[in-house]
């Protein structure tokens, strides 16, 4: 995909539903009681992976519109084996840790698989916390999938997450649900997005959050109703990023989740001198929703502090053009992290940016920058398969002199099937 450089961007956008929020809504729905109805769903390659692995698993779910799904609830021990094969969780890690998590409270042997990517990734964090609470867990050599998981009576327990992952904390939390001798409790060493707690509280969990833990207590049964979404502020970041990088624009972003554990690449971007006003501000189903202003501004390099990188952990990538646009140096330590995603993204954001010409260089846990306040020369971005590189290439064309081949660029769908269009209608709009 050849994506060549734009003046600007102009115009109104809404962006598809957040889909951390997406799979939870799904899987809290196939174990909820009666009927949920989910509204705003973000159609994805990775949500609907989720959709198929809940109907492998013996659940209802209705396509009622594009974006509105109706989920029959199994009930809390509903799920049941899939006569042959096992589950297949595509190219997300989300969906294969918290479905793990539910599965341990369940009667049966469930294997969950994934793509040669999801293949390559480290689930022995997930296996452990369910181990101590009484689930047997296999992982494949090197910790990796296929998971085994074969579940039934689980027991509360107290666990420290070794790493800040909100998905295993989401897979404990969603297995204290089944655990016998009180409240399942898990720490964190920094905070994460918290849709599972929110969510929980939603369907009449009783959750208990500390600054720095949090408590589930196992209910006698979930209900939903209804559950909207708010449009995906990782979705909204490379339209933020362009828009503030593209001198004339001005973009507005409609009914975005601005959930405070996912904003933190606006809260830095802010820091560095971008001009974002976030109006309209409301809540939806205990998220937080707004409505972003996005005009462009020069920027100037930042810190970032050691506790906002999973606040803007999937939005590494776009922060990295970001600060090799703006003046002055940025360094980001903590963030081996990114190493354990989709692709190995600390090689694959490096690599991109260098073979368009941005100041950049690898370190263990993160990368140094030296910024230069131009356009990027342009050249080749390989996306690796994983979407958010992809995403960073067509930004980074955007912002090019020469415009940028984007290597795999279909790998968009993964999280966001509709992304070209939408940059090539507010393109047009910034020519007309
Ligand atoms: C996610 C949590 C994050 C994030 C991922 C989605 C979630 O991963 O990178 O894209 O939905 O819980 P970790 O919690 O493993 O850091």
């Amino acid at each position: 995909m050849r994506v060549e450089p734009a003046a600007s961007l102009v115009g109104h956008i809404a962006v598809p539903g957040d889909k951390s929020i997406s799979h939870r809504a799904l899987l809290l729905a196939a174990i909820a009681e009666g009927e949920t109805r989910i509204v705003g769903f973000g159609r994805s390659g990775d949500t609907e992976a989720t959709i198929a692995a809940l109907r492998a698993l013996g659940v209802k779910i209705y396509e009622a519109g594009e974006d509105v799904l109706r989920v029959y609830g199994q009930g809390l021990r509903g799920l049941v084996p899939p006569r042959v094969g096992a589950i297949d969780c595509a190219n997300s890690g989300t969906l294969l840790r918290l479905l793990a998590g539910i599965l341990a409270g369940h009667e049966g042997r469930f294997e969950l698989t994934g793509d040669e990517s999801l293949r390559t990734r480290p689930m022995e964090r997930v296996a452990e916390p369910l181990r101590r609470m009484g689930a047997t867990v296999e992982t494949a050599e090197g910790g990796t999938p296929p998971l085994v998981v074969e579940g039934g009576k689980l027991s509360a327990v107290s666990y420290e997450l070794p790493v800040a992952s909100s998905q295993v904390k989401s897979a404990t939390l969603l297995a204290g649900l089944y655990a016998e001798g009180g409240e399942t409790t898990v720490v964190e060493p920094s905070p994460t997005r918290d849709h599972t707690e929110i969510m929980l509280q939603a369907a009449g969990v009783r959750i208990v959050r500390r600054p720095t833990s949090v408590s589930v207590w196992p209910p006698e049964r979930l209900v939903l109703g209804e559950v909207e979404i708010p449009g995906d502020f990782s979705s909204a970041a490379p339209f933020i990023v362009a828009a503030t990088l593209l001198a004339g624009s001005e973009v507005t972003i409609h009914g975005v989740g601005v959930n405070p554990h996912r904003i933190g690449l606006m809260n830095v971007l802010e820091r560095m001198g971008a001009r974002i006003t976030v109006f309209n501000r409301r809540r939806v189903g205990g998220e937080a929703v707004a409505d972003l202003d996005i005009h462009s501004s020069e920027l100037t390099g930042a810190k970032l502090h050691a506790r906002e990188i999973p606040g803007m952990i999937d939005e590494l990538p776009l922060f990295a053009l970001a600060a090799a646009s703006a003046r002055g140096d940025t360094v980001v330590r903590g963030a081996e992290e990114l190493r354990a995603k989709e692709s190995d993204r600390i090689e694959a954001l490096v690599d991109g940016l260098r073979a368009t010409g941005a100041h950049i260089r690898a370190t263990p846990d993160g990368f140094k920058i030296r910024g230069v306040p131009t356009r990027l020369r342009g050249g080749r971005i390989r996306s690796y398969g994983d979407h958010r590189i992809a995403m960073l290439g067509a930004i980074a064309g955007l912002y090019s002199r020469e415009g940028v081949d984007v290597e795999g660029a279909e790998c968009v769908s993964v999280s966001f099937p509709g992304f070209f269009p939408l940059v090539d209608s507010l393109r047009s709009q910034a020519s007309q």
